[in-house]
């Protein structure tokens, strides 16, 4: 692909600029999405489209909304694009995160689809299609697209440019047929999809979840063996790119010590030196299973009385979509929650629940993943989940315990973690005890063979792989062209 024009549509930016007081700050926010690609964008240059949500957004961009970023190293684009707050409400916070991500999560939580959303849903998906058009220099650029924000885009920027190579990542789940066909519009949301060169799942049962649905939904041919759609004349490839972070290389700035994190994370939470500290690290969202976790830290405080007084978690929660009441109903609840539990086991100046909601840069959430003795990553259903590798790649000195739900993708992964059911509070709480006693020997087994896999699969070998099967269907179009 070298010299080929790379262009990535997403609904979330890599940078935010934000008013703090008089002065603009630029943000890192809490995504998957962002965590993933801003590495690979900085790698191949080109331009990132996304939505200009930041409240001085706009103050920097130059006349055609763009700026130029990361804000020390400049090395691509940021174009932005403009949503009134109503357009915000419909397509950002009804249709795709009301409607479609619940729906393709199972959480409980019953999507919600209301018309007015859909039709600002296909508006503003054409707004963002329009714009890879305008940006693209050349008839055959190469356009990732990202997520369930943009499932419309594929189809119309491949109405318009026929010649492009149009990759798309779908970040979270595919739910089966049955659930999927509780959309009313899901027809619509395939043929969109459908419109891409290569759709991308993080999982097998991902990709045969969306291949089966097909097979329900559209009158499309299907090679099950090639994993390839045909409709509407259009060929889709489908299949599997387990997504990852960027391995931390030589020439990134050192990080503090182990030992120096751990005093840090202790300090500022006003914890003894030697007070055992686990970690989590989300945004506040009801697919991560942060009340689960709580009561399974209750189960280990009433099972294991030890740890009262000589163990706390701190919950990192980034507060998310608070616009939407199920998501401001959760933060009351995992607000009362904390409460409730350090009332029962707390006791003068000791709490066995920190609980942080609060926007904390990358750095910062570092220094928690070295200082912890454990992270848990205790998701009800999630498509890959980037904190587990994360945390994993922060833990050079080879120590400190994952703890997994079963029901995210990484656990496909990452055998050597504690695998957990979330939903089994028993289970959790004696991962738990076995986290807090693991001996280092033990604990170096499990990390060094975890660090392995996630250093060798990292997020150049995800993108390299989408990269390098788009070059062969370019040259094979090439050659037929
Ligand atoms: C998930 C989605 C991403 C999204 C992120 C943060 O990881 O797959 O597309 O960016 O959540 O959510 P937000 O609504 O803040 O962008």
């Amino acid at each position: 692909l070298a010299g080929d024009e790379v262009l990535i549509v997403s609904n979330r930016q890599p940078y935010i600029h934000v008013w703090n007081g008089p002065h603009v700050e630029v943000q890192v926010p809490a995504s998957g999405v962002v965590t993933a690609l801003e590495p690979v964008m900085r790698a191949c240059s080109g331009v990132w489209i996304a939505h200009g949500s930041g409240t001085a957004d706009r103050e920097v961009v130059d006349a055609r909304a763009h700026v130029r970023v990361p804000p020390d190293h400049p090395a691509y684009e940021i174009r932005r694009i403009w949503l009134s707050p109503e357009e915000e409400d419909g397509y950002y916070y009804g249709f795709a995160n009301e409607g479609l991500w619940p729906l393709c999560h199972l959480a409980h939580v019953r999507p919600v689809f209301r018309t007015s959303d859909w039709e600002r849903y296909k508006e503003i998906n054409e707004r963002f299609a329009m714009a890879v058009l305008e940006e693209a220099k050349t008839d055959n650029p190469v356009v990732l697209v990202q997520d369930y924000h943009l499932a419309l885009v594929p189809k119309i920027v491949r109405d318009h440019l026929p010649h492009a190579t149009i990759i798309t990542f779908w970040h979270i789940p595919w739910p089966n047929p049955e659930r999927y066909a509780i959309c009313p519009w899901h027809r619509e949301i395939l043929e969109g999809l459908l419109g891409s060169s290569i759709l991308g799942f993080h999982t097998r049962f991902h990709c045969s979840n969306f291949i089966n649905t097909v097979d329900r939904s559209l009158e499309a041919r299907i090679d099950w063996d090639s994993s390839t759609i045909s409709h509407g004349g259009k060929l889709t490839t489908v299949k599997q790119y387990p997504i990852s972070i960027a391995w931390p290389t030589r020439g990134q700035p050192e990080q503090p010590s182990v030992p120096s994190c751990r005093t840090h994370i202790r300090a500022i939470n006003g914890l003894p030196h030697t007070h055992r500290v686990g970690v989590g690290v989300e945004r506040l969202d009801y697919t991560k299973g942060i009340l689960e976790r709580f009561l399974a830290i209750e189960r280990l405080l009433e099972l294991e009385p030890e740890w009262i007084g000589s163990f706390s978690f701190v919950q990192i929660a980034a507060p998310s979509r608070s616009k939407i009441d199920e998501y401001r109903q959760l933060t009351e609840q995992v607000v009362a929650m904390a409460d409730r539990i350090n009332h029962r086991f707390g006791h003068e100046d000791y709490r066995p629940i920190h609980l942080r909601i609060e926007h904390h840069d990358p750095q910062e959430v570092t220094t928690y993943y070295r200082g912890a003795d454990f992270c848990i990553v205790s998701s009800l259903h999630d498509g890959m989940n980037l904190v587990a590798k994360e945390f994993v790649a922060a833990r050079d000195d080879e120590e400190g315990v994952l703890i997994l739900s079963q029901f995210t993708g990484a656990a496909t992964e990452l055998p050597d973690a504690l695998v957990v059911n979330p939903y089994n509070i028993d289970q959790c709480a004696a991962a738990l005890h076995v986290a807090l006693k693991m001996p280092p020997v033990e604990q170096r087994a499990r990390m060094r063979s975890m660090r392995g896999i996630v250093q060798e699969f990292n997020v150049y070998r995800w993108a390299g792989r989408m990269l390098m099967d788009a070059a062969r269907m370019r040259q094979r179009a090439r050659v037929d062209r």
